[in-house]
């Protein structure tokens, strides 16, 4: 970390003395002031729900800056890495930090492709399951048994094992994600097939039966491709704070990305784009484009609960860059597939003009983020909607594997522990039941 020439200082209106605070600065956007002292120096802590000032660690990883709308990974923006690059070369540049040349790719595409499989047992595991659980109860469950099962790469504090557990979850997640559709449907498990693509070959095994192959239709694997990069990495968003906690104990590497799946569940997060779908099949039922004033109406009653899904970041505060590609995607699919004129396609285009114009959403600086569309893609290639949250923690595996690998090799990381300004109960005395 460099450090600033400027300094901060920190005074108290009741005469406690003052206390200097270094500033570290970034390769690019804020600068931090470092507070590491300031509990031993004072006594106090700062107070800072839902990390909305702290910078929990430092990164060279994806840098976002809401103002402008970007979004880098390692330094290249996301709309060269999701028009020239692959999955594949992105998930290398997360965990390398370059972007690997020819040999490089070959390399590393046959490693990911000899992880493929998992072990026969998980499916005896996965069986175990309702078959009309959420897939993300599955995944989560699954996941985290992965580490009963490669017991040669739990050691978080051996690189080897860090490094070939990142490749087994890269590799393990689309046959696990595909695995956990095919039993909610009863259809059987499809193995993957080493010499297609990474995404083709998740797509076979979505859609192949033994019965029928899955015939690759370039535009939707370019189309899912795509979903993959623009879910990769965001920087420290709640998921990866949480696979960053999880890790910061020492626990198993499958073991700290299934905390993270579990947090990418909630509909604020990773289970947007199955609400934002969800929003839209309800505003339809009810009678469609004609029934979006009244639903607008209730997202902007203060008394109500209801939100835009698919509306609004917490760091894009212009527009999520992400969005931009996958509204293109979009329309792509859409042609490709016949579909211009479904009217779940049609309502969403007109909530996204009503929105974009309506001063509630205007003047909040809420625009549609990357679940929007994300959402109607997958619709569109025939992923049911409660599939699209298991979809993108496999794409974001890889982002959080580089984030705890990268906290792991930082000397100064240590375990998490946040502290707290406790406003409960004082001490008091345990009185007899009779008496309480
Ligand atoms: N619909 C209606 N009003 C909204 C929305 C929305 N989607 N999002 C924020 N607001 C309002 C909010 O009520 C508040 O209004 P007021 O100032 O009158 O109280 C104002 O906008 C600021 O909102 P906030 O809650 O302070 O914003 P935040 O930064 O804490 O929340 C968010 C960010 C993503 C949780 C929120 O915008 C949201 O819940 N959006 C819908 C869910 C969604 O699409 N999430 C996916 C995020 S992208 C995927 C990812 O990266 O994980």
């Amino acid at each position: 970390m460099t450090p600033s020439d400027v300094k901060a200082t920190l005074s108290f209106s009741d005469g406690s003395p003052s206390m200097e605070l270094p500033i570290y600065k970034g390769s690019v956007g804020p600068d931090v002031i470092d507070i590491r002292k300031l509990y031993g120096q004072t006594g106090k802590f700062t107070y800072d729900p839902g990390f909305l000032s702290t910078a929990s660690c430092n990164s060279t990883i994806t840098y976002i800056d809401g103002d402008k709308g970007e979004l880098l990974y390692r330094g290249y923006p996301i709309e060269q890495l999701a028009t020239n690059c692959d999955f594949l070369e992105t998930c290398y540049l997360l965990l390398n930090g370059e972007l690997p040349d020819a040999t490089q790719k070959t390399d590393f595409v046959n490693r990911v492709s000899n992880h493929t499989m998992v072990n026969e047992q998980m499916q005896f595991f996965l069986r175990g399951f309702r078959r009309d659980a959420h897939p993300m109860a599955v995944m989560t469950g699954l996941v985290g048994a992965l580490s009963a099962f490669y017991h040669d790469s739990t050691d978080i504090n051996n690189p080897e094992h860090r490094q070939v557990a990142a490749i087994r979850l890269i590799a393990k997640m689309p046959t696990l994600v595909a695995m956990a559709y095919k039993y909610s449907i009863g259809q059987p498990f499809i193995y993957p097939k080493n010499d297609l693509s990474y995404t083709e070959n998740f797509m076979r095994m979505m859609f192949a039966t033994p019965c029928a192959d899955y015939k690759v239709n370039d535009v939707l694997v370019r189309a899912m491709d795509r979903i993959f990069i623009l879910h990769a990495d965001h920087e420290q968003n709640a998921s990866t704070s949480t696979v960053r906690l999880c890790g910061s104990s020492g626990t198993n590497p499958f073991a700290a990305i299934a905390a993270g799946v579990a947090c990418l569940w909630g509909p604020a997060h990773g289970g947007a784009n199955e609400a934002a779908l969800n929003m839209l099949e309800e505003i339809q039922r009810k009678g469609g484009v004609e029934k979006i004033g009244e639903f607008i109406a209730e997202v902007k009653d203060k008394n109500s609960a209801t939100k835009l899904m698919g509306f609004g970041h917490r760091v894009y505060k212009n527009y999520d860059p992400r969005a931009k590609l996958m509204r293109e995607t979009c329309h792509e699919v859409l042609n490709e597939l016949g579909l211009q004129n479904d009217p779940l396609f049609k309502l969403a285009m007109a909530l996204e003009k009503i929105a974009l114009e309506d001063d509630y959403f205007v003047s909040r600086k809420l625009y549609p983020n990357v679940d929007f569309y994300s959402g109607i893609v997958q619709r569109a290639i025939g992923i049911p909607v409660q599939l699209f949250t298991a979809i993108f923690a496999l794409a974001r595996t890889v982002g959080w594997i580089a984030q705890l690998n990268e906290m792991i090799g930082d000397p100064e990381y240590k375990i998490g522990r946040p502290r707290q300004l406790f406003v409960g109960a004082e001490k008091r005395d345990v009185k007899p039941i009779g008496q309480r």
